[in-house]
């Protein structure tokens, strides 16, 4: 008898699903001492808007742990243990200092690294030998970014080439709380099928905004994935007309991406433009994840906040139903999607891949070594490949001959990119 459980093979079977099986916990669970929870220490990631610091303390949760933001009145940012080292009192409760924050509650002061400033009426040193638990932060591209990871072990911070480019800057972030484990939606970043039929949604409601995809998304092309040194793209290959189209999507391990316009429908004839809407997949905890998306707007417009469709729970859940989009999609799929239930087939190449690496990455940890895509070189600007270029090259005689013709033009373009350096080109006196 086949394990019907994980393979059912006969109609009206549902009573054989009884079981539901395990996660994969190397790669879902984020806590302390957890495998993965420890690769994520090793990188700096965005936890809160740089904008959002004003005046009054943050309370946030990251990759399991309570903490609390905050800018000073001077202008520094801490990020600190929620609780206070006294007697637990919330730091979101604190009261922010010309230099640190004062708890509530006995009004001990602490500065942005955790020091002890002031411990009103209590005698004796013990304000200069405890301190606080901190974190390290870096202010990039209108966001707060922070290390969790051992203090000996700080990688340099790894600046994108993206907020780089000439002519565009970064828009206001959007920021939203996905309830669901994070691999779950980091997947998604590596499975461009879903655009030719989750997104074609949007397209033929006429809904979309500004991260919205052209009708030209239906078409699945032909897809490709290939790797990267900060972690891998996906390269989806479409006829357009006497056009080629490759469509490079990118993952920078283990929470970034480079997504490219969504508005790209091959018509006109242009070099890779990576032009991305980058953003970021943060574990807040194992069964919620930080949604970040920043995406790039010309150099020459006011700062604003862009519409991002489908990013979010807020929608009608009539509206989600008729027009159901990624929030939709990823977070149904259980807290923590279980991967041991999934069939995976020829579409999820690339999550199959991008699932190795991070695997990868949290054996490298666990042996003591630098997990892949850490930067130990100051000043580093990572490069990215996500990209739309379109060229013009008529179609081959048969079907069959064209589809080879695309892949290998994927390819080949794709590789160009890479070794190419991507985008770093475009970046003048780096
Ligand atoms: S609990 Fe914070 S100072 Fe006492
Ligand atoms: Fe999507």
């Amino acid at each position: 008898m086949t394990n019907k459980t994980h393979f059912l093979d006969e109609p009206y079977g549902a009573y054989y699903h009884r079981e539901v099986l395990k996660e994969d916990e190397e790669l879902t669970r984020v806590g302390p001492g957890t495998p993965c929870g420890e690769y994520m220490r090793r990188f700096w990631h965005p936890v809160a808007v740089s904008d959002d610091l004003k005046g009054l303390p943050k309370a946030i949760r990251i990759l399991g742990e309570d903490l609390v933001v905050f800018r000073d009145g001077s202008g520094a940012v801490g990020l600190l243990e929620l609780h206070c080292a006294h007697r637990a009192a919330s730091l979101e409760f604190g009261l922010i200092e010309e230099r640190g924050i004062r708890c509530c509650y006995h009004g001990w002061v602490f500065d942005v690294d955790g020091k002890i400033l002031k411990m009103p009426g209590v005698e004796g040193n013990l304000k200069d030998r405890l301190y606080q638990g901190a974190y390290p932060v870096v202010e990039k591209y209108g966001l707060v970014f922070a290390y969790m990871g051992p203090p000996n072990k700080k990688p340099e911070f790894p600046d994108s080439a993206n907020f780089h480019l000439p002519g565009y800057q970064p828009a206001i972030p959007t920021v939203n709380v996905w309830p669901c484990n994070w691999p779950q939606a980091k997947d998604n970043n590596m499975d461009p099928a879903h655009a030719a039929i989750l997104h074609d949604h949007e397209a033929q409601n006429g809904v979309g905004g500004y991260s919205g995809f052209s009708p030209a998304f239906a078409d699945f092309g032909v897809m490709d994935w290939a790797d990267t040194p900060f972690g891998m793209v996906y390269i989806v290959t479409r006829r357009v007309n006497d056009n080629v189209w490759v469509r490079l999507g990118e993952s920078v391990l283990p929470t970034n991406m480079h997504v490219p316009s969504g508005k790209e429908d091959g018509k006109e004839v242009h070099e890779p433009d990576f032009v991305s809407g980058a953003g970021w997949l943060v574990p807040i905890d194992d069964e919620h994840t930080l949604r970040i998306d920043l995406v790039l707007i010309p150099d020459t417009v006011e700062r604003f906040q862009p519409e991002i469709y489908g990013q979010d729970g807020n929608r009608p859940y009539e509206l989600r139903q008729r027009i159901p989009s990624d929030y939709d999609a990823q977070v149904s799929q259980r807290p923590i999607a279980i991967h041991a239930m999934e069939r995976l087939v020829s579409t999820d190449k690339g999550v199959i891949m991008l699932r190795n690496l991070i695997r990868e990455g949290i054996r490298a940890v666990q042996r003591g070594e630098d997990p892949p895509g850490i930067v130990r070189e100051p000043y580093t600007i990572v490069p990215t490949y996500g990209s739309n270029t379109v060229i013009h090259i008529p179609p081959a005689p048969t079907e069959e001959e064209d589809e080879r013709l695309l892949r290998e033009t994927g390819q080949r373009v794709a590789t160009q990119i890479i070794e190419g350096g991507g985008s770093h080109r475009l970046i003048p006196d780096r």
